[in-house]
């Protein structure tokens, strides 16, 4: 979709994203254990909210419309209807439309692209936010409630760790098909963990982790499947984070921005979006991510540019083998080739394609109704020149993202423009 009123994103804020292994987190050897609670869901969607409207100036009473992005409130937080929990943020927002969007891990997504929709339709200024808490529950008992992210009575089964053995089963696929090794995927989440170490939101900012942790299974990177033949292809190394956390935009149109004082230079512009959604249970080949390349594709046209013209990029990387599936579907590598552009350096910080900066879902942390929303930030971030210790040397002038739920049955791809 290319919007027919320009869309331009005028910033934001994430909260920190927190869970075991985050100095902030409170657990049972934590020494505030008893003393002070971890946030919850309203606690991280209300200080994101907070921030990104401290972070813009701007008014709540501008925003006209709320867009929230959560997956499983209740079953983490035994709370839903998410849109009523934002409005009481702030006294502003009370009785305006405010909507709670689900896409599982692609929520914040759509609550982007829903919220641009209403942007076409005469609304000038929105809030778009995420938020997840997952903490409270064993991961074991989290995994359970992320399998409803699958097709529950036919998936659920493939192992206790229902998504984690989909992203070995997709390993298992293509290092097979390909040739890639353990040891040339563990480039991909060691890059996660040495870019959080330079980014102070993210979850795993104090995990000093080495290439070699990254590389092979340990005692402290254990395979953690049950599943027999899957159990090789997967170790914690691999998988995204367990996180609590928020994230949070204002977008308008250009009246929207005369409105608020801004300028479209102070902001990003959407070019275009693409959604594709797919059959649960419905994956043909586990070595491609035919969704993903659909809703990219879409974008990409839909913005008159090419893989070629991308200058950063945040992409899903739930398990680190979805990083390089991303790449080969956005068209930025061929098939099974993408591992070169990690191997290279092209995707680090200081590369010619930065991929997922901040140290990504592996790194930065997948508080899944957050991610789709933060990734957007941060390329918001990076084109105004705000990330700090992880700021890329030269400011981007074309930014995608790639957002996804489930095993890429729903797919958001955005490409923004550097207004310089
Ligand atoms: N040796 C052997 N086994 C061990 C072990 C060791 N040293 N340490 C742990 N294990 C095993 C145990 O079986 C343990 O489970 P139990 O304690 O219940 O028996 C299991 O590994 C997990 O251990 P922990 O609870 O200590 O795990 P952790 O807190 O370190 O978390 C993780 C690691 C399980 C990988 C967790 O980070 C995780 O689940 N990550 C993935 C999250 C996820 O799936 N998110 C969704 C992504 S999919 C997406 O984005 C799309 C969508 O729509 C859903």
């Amino acid at each position: 979709m290319k919007p027919i009123r320009r869309v331009f994103v005028v910033g934001g804020a994430s909260t920190p994203f927190i869970g075991k292994g985050h100095p902030d987190f409170i657990w049972k050897g934590h020494a505030e254990f008893g003393k002070r609670e971890n946030p919850t869901l309203e606690g991280h969607l209300t200080a994101a909210i907070e921030a990104a409207l401290a972070a813009t100036g701007v008014a709540a009473a501008e925003v006209e419309r709320g867009y929230i992005g959560n997956f499983a409130g209740e079953c983490f937080s035994n709370q839903g209807h998410m849109g009523a929990m934002a409005v009481r943020a702030n006294p502003a927002f009370n009785r305006k439309p405010f909507y709670r969007l689900e896409a599982a891990c692609a929520s914040g997504g759509v609550a982007f692209t829903s919220a641009v929709d209403a942007l076409q339709a005469g609304v000038d200024v929105a809030l778009v936010a995420g938020a997840e808490v997952q903490t409270t529950v064993s991961p074991r008992e989290g995994a359970d409630f992320l399998a409803r992210a699958s097709h529950y009575a036919l998936e659920r089964g493939l192992d206790d760790f229902t998504f984690p053995a989909m992203f070995a089963r997709r390993w298992k696929a293509y290092s097979e098909a390909f040739g890639a090794t353990e040891a040339e995927l563990g480039h991909v989440s060691f890059k996660a963990y040495d870019n959080a170490s330079k980014n102070p939101l993210a979850h795993m900012k104090n995990s000093k982790r080495t290439l070699a942790w990254a590389q092979g299974a340990g005692d402290d990177n254990p395979r953690f499947l049950k599943n027999e033949s899957l159990r090789d292809f997967l170790k914690v190394s691999d998988c995204s984070q367990v996180s609590d956390g928020g994230s949070a935009m204002i977008i308008a149109t250009e009246a929207g921005l005369v409105r608020l004082g801004k300028r479209p230079s102070d902001c990003v512009e959407l070019l275009a979006y693409g959604v594709a959604t797919s059959p649960l249970a419905g994956v043909e080949d586990y070595t491609r991510l035919d969704n993903t390349a659909s809703a990219a594709s879409e974008a990409l046209r839909h913005a008159g540019i090419s893989p070629k013209d991308i200058g950063l990029l945040e992409v899903h990387d739930c398990f680190a083998i979805n990083e390089w599936l991303m790449l080969e579907a956005l068209g930025l590598a061929d098939r099974g080739q993408a591992k070169q552009l990690t191997l290279s350096g092209a995707t680090a910080i200081d590369g010619k394609l930065p991929v997922n900066t901040g140290g990504g879902l592996i790194g930065f942390g997948h508080p899944v109704g957050a991610t789709g929303v933060k990734q957007l930030l941060e390329v918001w971030r990076q084109m105004k020149g705000q990330c700090g210790a992880y700021q890329v040397p030269t400011l981007p002038n074309i930014g995608v993202t790639a957002n996804m739920g489930g095993d890429d049955r729903t797919s958001v791809a955005t490409v923004l423009k550097n207004v310089g």
